[in-house]
């Protein structure tokens, strides 16, 4: 059972509560991949995926996860939605309250936007990505692939190259991977360092191949066009010759280390197209992965739900 009626992010959630839903997840994913898509933890509860940005994998993830567990499972694309008339996230919410909702997946590009709703609403809120602030979802399915790779967290040397300044992703891996014991390292084009990024746990690499050199996961991030506010950096070609990650440096790397990317991938940028499709990568895994944690948090969720009478 978690802490908490809600799943916000990974800054103050426990090891414990972590590794309780990496356990989960795994047992799922047993499960899952055996071919057993029909569980019934969420029969005769609600779930409803409110999207306000685009998603394929977490949008995907959170409605089959909801499928697999037997829950009655809605999408609400703000792009289609009352929220086009202007109406708020708090009437939305409190929309959604009125028809009997009991988990609600959120995606917002403003920072705290699912903390608001969570405040609003009794269904349990799990964030799905809310701006430049946290995606716990992906940050715990990317533990679990590396969990499952090397069979602990602790110790791992983690490095994430991109655009960290914008990445939710960057943050969360951050305060998750740290509690678990990882050192996670960061590289990017100065603009793309967030300020206070290293107070905050994360090593500053001052090159790719400082980055790089002894890990056991290197970790491309995508380049967020959609949230650059120009001149951050030359341009793609140039950000690829100086800062992604070639097929000759994962030699200076951990043996047996992997690349991952939370996707979607900017092909040829972040990352070569070789070292996206080659036998290192763990891309296609972080998505089923991701499927299994979500099964997971809200399976917990809803054990927290009962013990608390919601
Ligand atoms: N990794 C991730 O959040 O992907 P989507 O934007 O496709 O959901």
């Amino acid at each position: 059972m978690l802490n908490s009626k809600d799943l916000l992010g990974l800054r103050d959630v426990t090891p414990q509560e972590i590794t309780q839903i990496l356990d989960l997840a795994e047992d799922y994913k047993k499960q899952v991949k055996g071919g057993q898509k029909k569980f019934s933890r969420l029969s005769g509860k609600t779930l409803v995926t409110l999207f306000y940005e685009n998603s394929t994998r977490t949008r995907t993830s959170f409605e089959l996860a909801g499928k697999y567990l037997g829950a009655h499972e809605v999408n609400i694309a703000a792009s289609s939605s009352s929220v086009q008339k202007g109406e708020t996230l708090i009437d939305t919410g409190k929309t959604l309250q009125a028809l009997q909702t009991d988990f609600i997946a959120i995606r917002h590009p403003m920072a705290g936007a699912p903390h608001l709703l969570a405040k609003t609403v009794k269904a349990s809120v799990i964030n799905g990505g809310d701006g430049m602030n946290e995606h716990p979802t992906q940050a715990l399915l990317d533990m679990l692939t590396m969990r499952e790779t090397f069979g602990s967290l602790s110790g791992l040397k983690v490095a994430i190259l991109g655009d960290i300044k914008h990445s939710r992703v960057a943050k969360s891996n951050l305060f998750g991977l740290s509690k678990m014991g990882a050192q996670v390292w960061v590289y990017a084009p100065k603009t793309l360092i967030p300020a206070g990024f290293d107070a905050l746990g994360a090593h500053i690499a001052h090159s790719r191949e400082e980055a790089i050199e002894g890990a056991n996961v290197v970790m491309g991030l995508r380049i967020q066009l959609e949230r650059q506010s120009g001149g951050l950096f030359p341009s793609l070609s140039e950000y690829s010759q100086f800062y992604g990650v070639k097929d000759d440096m994962l030699k200076l790397a951990a043996p047996g280390a992997i690349i991952m990317h939370p996707g979607p991938v900017n092909r040829g940028i972040e990352l070569t197209p070789s070292l996206i499709d080659g036998q290192s990568s763990r891309i296609e895994d972080q998505v089923t992965s991701g499927l299994c944690v979500r099964m997971a948090a809200l399976t917990l969720l809803s054990e927290y739900r009962e013990k608390n009478g919601l």
